[in-house]
């Protein structure tokens, strides 16, 4: 079989990143190999992500970029797949019409036959989602690391009013257990020490009696395994089960992502998030209560139309009040097709820009102040490689799931070390090996 190869560039959540790795798993029994970079790949994709307008715009630059590199060579393909194809998908070709693939995220099993056609003159558009697709028997292509990402459901049925995410990703699906417990154990096998389970909503996952928290408890019993992460529960769906789950399975890390997007009652109507701010409030003492040294982190939207200064006001004091350790915050962006969009903005882009710029001052001194706490605490690090920035240190996740880096002391990737912590900012913790390795 001759060989080929594909370069694939990310945009966009986790989701996609795994998704990529699929990809990539579904074309290597076609002979296709991953390219590094885009220069001499005979395939190129850009997976895309749709959130905000922002996404999509850096997206369409990039593809002015990447244009070039159907002259280098005949044949060569360049082609769209993500969120952004399944949101736009023909329209994307008045745009850039020297696309030859647009792809939604459904479609990705027919990637092989689509690139196999050989009389390719016209883009191949193929957008159709579908309410049972969820790979479950491909194996992905995964990089090498301690950490693995596995999906365990598709889609999202909630419908937030200023959403894409269900539009272009369709209906919730799960994943059967067993096709996941078999995968997480032969990644276990192959060496990898940490599993992420992925999903929109990923604790609404469901299979028959199999609900999240027990998928958890199931997974927790694979050897080789040492923790265990997920991304993005919904606080509507943070049921006993999950949260017994967290609370008793050591391996099930103490770290929360727990996406707020607002704190005023009336935000969170509009916002159709099917949670009132009391509630939240009432899961995240339930949480702390029954999870200790739990670290939480929050998505917050500001500007959201109609947002008024006081219902602002209520999410900068809520998030004063609970403390997250970290944030990812966001302007509005208006999505076209979601029912937002046709809500009239109530805030100038200046404006969105100076409640943004406001709740990230306090959200850094928070999480600096949390993190300094850690002074001349042993944290226990699973090691992934070489740090960033410092030569010949180490980087990884403590439990919580802060980066922290110390000297090397000879430790590989994979392995625990108690490290102390000599300093902190908000986003990293910085210290020293309790113990040095052989080398
Ligand atoms: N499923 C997750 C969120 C996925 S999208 C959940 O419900 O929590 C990740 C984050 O992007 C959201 O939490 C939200 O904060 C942000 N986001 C989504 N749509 C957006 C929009 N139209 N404008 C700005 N931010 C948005
Ligand atoms: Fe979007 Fe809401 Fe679904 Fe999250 S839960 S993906 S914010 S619609
Ligand atoms: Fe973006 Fe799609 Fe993820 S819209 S955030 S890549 S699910």
């Amino acid at each position: 079989m001759e060989t080929r190869s594909v370069y694939i560039e990310t945009y966009g959540c986790q989701m996609n990143i795994a998704d990529t790795e699929l990809i990539l798993g579904l074309l290597k029994p076609h002979g296709y190999e991953s390219a590094p970079t885009p220069e001499g790949a005979d395939v190129i994709l850009l997976n895309t992500c749709a959130i905000r307008e922002h996404a999509e715009e850096r997206i369409v630059g990039r593809l002015g970029d990447l244009v070039k590199h159907k002259a280098r060579k005949p044949g060569v393909v360049l082609g769209l797949t993500g969120c952004m194809a399944q949101h736009h998908r023909e329209a994307l070709l008045d745009k850039a019409p020297f696309l030859d693939l647009v792809l939604g995220p459904d479609a990705y099993r027919n990637l092989p036959a689509l690139l196999a056609q050989e009389s390719a003159d016209e883009p191949l558009v193929s957008v159709r989602l579908d309410r049972d697709e969820t790979y479950a028997d491909i194996a992905p292509a995964r990089g090498e690391g301690v950490r693995a990402w596995v999906t365990v459901m598709r889609g999202c049925d909630k419908f937030c009013t200023f959403c894409i995410v269900p539009y272009v990703r369709g209906r919730e699906r799960s994943v059967p257990a067993s096709a996941l417990l078999d995968q997480v154990r032969a990644l276990a096998d192959q060496g990898y020490k940490e599993v992420v389970y992925l999903g929109q909503t990923v604790n609404a996952y469901r299979d028959g009696e199999v609900d999240f928290g027990r998928l958890l408890r199931q997974t927790a019993r694979i050897d080789g395994i040492e923790r265990i992460r997920f991304t993005s529960p919904h606080p509507s769906d943070m049921d006993a089960s999950a949260i017994d789950a967290m609370a008793t399975c050591d391996k099930v890390a103490p770290y929360l992502h727990l996406p707020l997007q607002a704190a005023s009652n009336r935000v969170l109507g509009r916002m159709e998030r099917g949670y009132s701010i009391e509630e939240y409030a009432a899961l995240v003492d339930r949480l702390r209560a029954a999870i200790p040294h739990l670290a939480l982190s929050t998505d917050i939207i500001v500007g959201f139309p109609g947002e008024e200064e006081d219902d602002f006001r209520a999410t900068y004091d809520f998030m004063a009040e609970v403390r997250y350790d970290f944030a990812f915050m966001f302007k509005y962006s208006a999505r076209e097709g979601t029912r937002a969009y046709k809500w009239a903005e109530t805030l100038s882009e200046a404006e969105k820009g100076q409640r943004l710029q406001e709740i990230i001052r306090l959200q850094e001194g928070i999480g600096g102040e949390i993190n300094r706490q850690r002074l001349g605490q042993t944290v226990e690090v699973l090691v992934e490689g070489p740090a960033k920035k410092q030569k010949d240190w180490l980087a990884g996740k403590d439990p919580q799931f802060k980066t922290v880096v110390f000297p090397g002391n000879g430790a590989r990737p994979g392995e625990l070390v108690p490290v102390r912590v000599t300093s902190a900012n908000a986003h990293t913790l910085v210290g020293v090996a309790e113990r040095a390795y052989p080398v």
